[in-house]
């Protein structure tokens, strides 16, 4: 097929190099896919080659307690990835004797392993006939055949699945499924693709029709959540205090300081009249120490704007949070937020 025959010769020109290419180890190639989900190549690399050093193997990675991993995984978002990852790892030691599947109908059954995934990986090592549908995908597809589909609705999901598979070159379909993503990835980009350099411009529908800019199509707009943190730094001694994320909301199992979510920004004076404070700061004696500019992180789904308290307690301090000396603060997973403020205000302070 023309179009297939045009990607994959185009592949060959472009391709980059990369470490999960040169390998058939269904554990490996796993591996980076799950962290190339919702993470682009740039700023997925450097993980993955982390993650495969401290873990060689699905064995290794097992026998790691999740905080290990979620550290490693720290900044990368979308921390349910490195949990479903650690779950599975177990999942696989324990049920399939420790021996990586590559089929896709047992890689299906893993934790956090969707038909993407399932397809990446199967077509990559056994050459499986699964063609992968992603981001990546869905812009090449719907620009080239001109599919109008929203790519968030059940039909459309359908529509591009069914052309995907049309499409793929069933004697080759690893490289025929590594050659669409990089194709969209580094020539039919969602913004601006030079279309004047594209193999496939004079039978694009899209490009001749100049809906580039508008193709894919989705149909739900994003609805942002706004949120207020307020986290404490909670200064007593050389000690400060911390606790674990539960729950299903974002950043579960993470670390943080102590926090009062409020539902607009309060000023301080605010902040020490509400309940959780007495609850938070209950007898004790304290000072309020810097107060630190506002930090607006963006979530796919919330906007959160984090404010940080430096509380210095005088005398004691009882509280059921953990207590963490300041030099052993860099051990423990948090949000990249909270990472940051770290690296800036406390890893540098000699304690
Ligand atoms: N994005 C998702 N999977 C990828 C892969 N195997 N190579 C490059 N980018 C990707």
């Amino acid at each position: 097929m023309h179009f297939s025959k045009e990607i994959i010769n185009w592949y060959h020109h472009n391709k980059r190099d990369l470490p999960w290419r040169n390998t058939r180890n269904p554990y490996k190639i796993w591996l980076s896919e799950i962290i190339l989900q919702q993470t682009k190549v740039v700023q997925g690399l450097g993980y993955y080659l982390k993650f495969i050093k401290h873990f060689p193997t699905v064995q290794d990675l097992a026998q790691a307690n999740e905080e290990t991993v979620l550290k490693l995984w720290q900044g990368l978002g979308y921390y349910s990835r490195a949990r479903n990852l650690h779950y599975s790892a177990i999942q696989i030691v324990s049920e399939f004797n420790g021996k990586f599947p590559a089929e896709y109908a047992s890689l299906i059954k893993l934790k956090g392993v969707g038909d993407y995934t399932a397809s990446a990986v199967s077509s990559f090592c056994l050459n499986e006939p699964q063609a992968v549908v992603d981001g990546n995908v869905y812009r090449v597809l719907s620009r080239y055949f001109g599919i109008e589909n929203a790519i968030d609705s059940t039909i459309g999901k359908k529509k591009f699945k069914t052309m995907a598979n049309d499409v793929l070159d069933k004697k080759q379909p690893g490289l025929h499924n590594q050659a669409i993503m990089e194709f969209g990835a580094l020539q039919c980009v969602p913004k601006s693709p030079e279309c004047k350099k594209c193999p496939l411009v004079s039978s694009c529908s899209a490009y001749s029709n100049s809906t580039v800019n508008i193709l894919p199509r989705k149909q739900k707009k994003i609805k942002q959540r706004h949120r207020y943190f307020n986290y404490f730094i909670i200064r007593h001694g050389d000690d400060t205090y911390l606790e674990k994320r539960t729950g299903k909301g974002i950043w579960e199992n993470l670390f943080q300081f102590p926090l009062i979510e409020t539902a607009e920004k309060l000023v301080i004076d605010k902040l020490v009249q509400l309940s959780e404070w007495d609850t938070l700061f209950n007898k004790s004696t304290y000072k309020i120490g810097t107060i630190h500019e506002e930090i607006k992180h963006v979530l796919s789904h919330q906007i959160i704007r984090a404010r940080f308290f430096e509380i210095i307690i005088i005398g004691g301090f009882e509280s059921d949070y953990l207590k963490v000396s300041l030099g052993d603060i860099d051990k423990y997973p948090v949000p990249i937020l909270i990472g940051n403020y770290i690296e800036q205000h406390i890893s540098s302070v000699s304690v």
